[in-house]
């Protein structure tokens, strides 16, 4: 199969939007309309519903990681980092919500888990230290992803660093709001509404 048919595959599979359709489905409401208005698990998680938040950040982690499997699987590593990033790009733009999507932090994750696992389990490692001392999900983000690049480049090689470097980008344009809540001291702890 051609590289482009993965691309495209990894963008549908990272397009779907988890927490929408849970929050919908469960009656939770529009996570647009919540919260931060972002579609991802940590606005789920301010709807007060744990399972639903836990959900959503299982699928959308999942997600990215399938992407890179099954490519992996059916034609080699080089589809595998085109099919992660796509999934990745696929939940930033989704073409089911207008292009208008989340931050992808989560399908960040899952993809990175799923390419190289001890680079995805030092990134989620580092979002949990983070945000164990500092409560903020967008900051422990942030933090983790910073770091996964040079990490990757490391274990890796320069092609892992290029990649998740590119989706790093992505992730800071896309918390913009976030980082000057958090500058402002006003970006609100995990689980609070705000
Ligand atoms: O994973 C998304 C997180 O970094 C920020 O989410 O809803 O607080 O903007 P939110």
């Amino acid at each position: 199969m051609s590289l482009i048919l993965w691309i495209i595959i990894g963008y549908l599979l990272g397009a779907i939007p988890f927490g929408m359709v849970i929050a919908r489905a469960l009656g939770l409401g529009d996570l647009r309309q919540i919260g931060s208005g972002n579609i991802g698990a940590t606005n789920v998680l301010r709807t007060g519903n744990k399972p639903a938040a836990l959900a959503t950040l299982l699928l959308d982690s999942g997600k990215g990681a399938i992407a890179v499997l099954l490519a992996r699987w059916l034609a080699g590593p080089e589809a595998a980092m085109l099919a992660g990033a796509a999934a990745f790009l696929g939940h930033l733009y989704p073409v089911w919500l207008g292009f208008k999507g989340g931050k992808g932090v989560a399908t960040f994750l899952g993809t990175v888990i799923a390419l190289d696992w001890r680079l995805g389990l030092a990134a989620c490692a580092v979002w949990l230290v983070t945000a164990l001392i500092g409560r903020i999900s967008s900051l422990s983000a942030l933090v983790a992803a910073a770091v996964t690049p040079v990490l990757g480049l490391w274990l890796d090689g320069p092609r892992m660093g290029a990649v998740t470097g590119f989706m790093v980008v992505l992730i800071y344009i896309r918390h913009r709001a976030n980082i000057r809540r958090i500058m402002s001291g006003t970006e609100p702890k995990i689980g609070k509404k705000g």
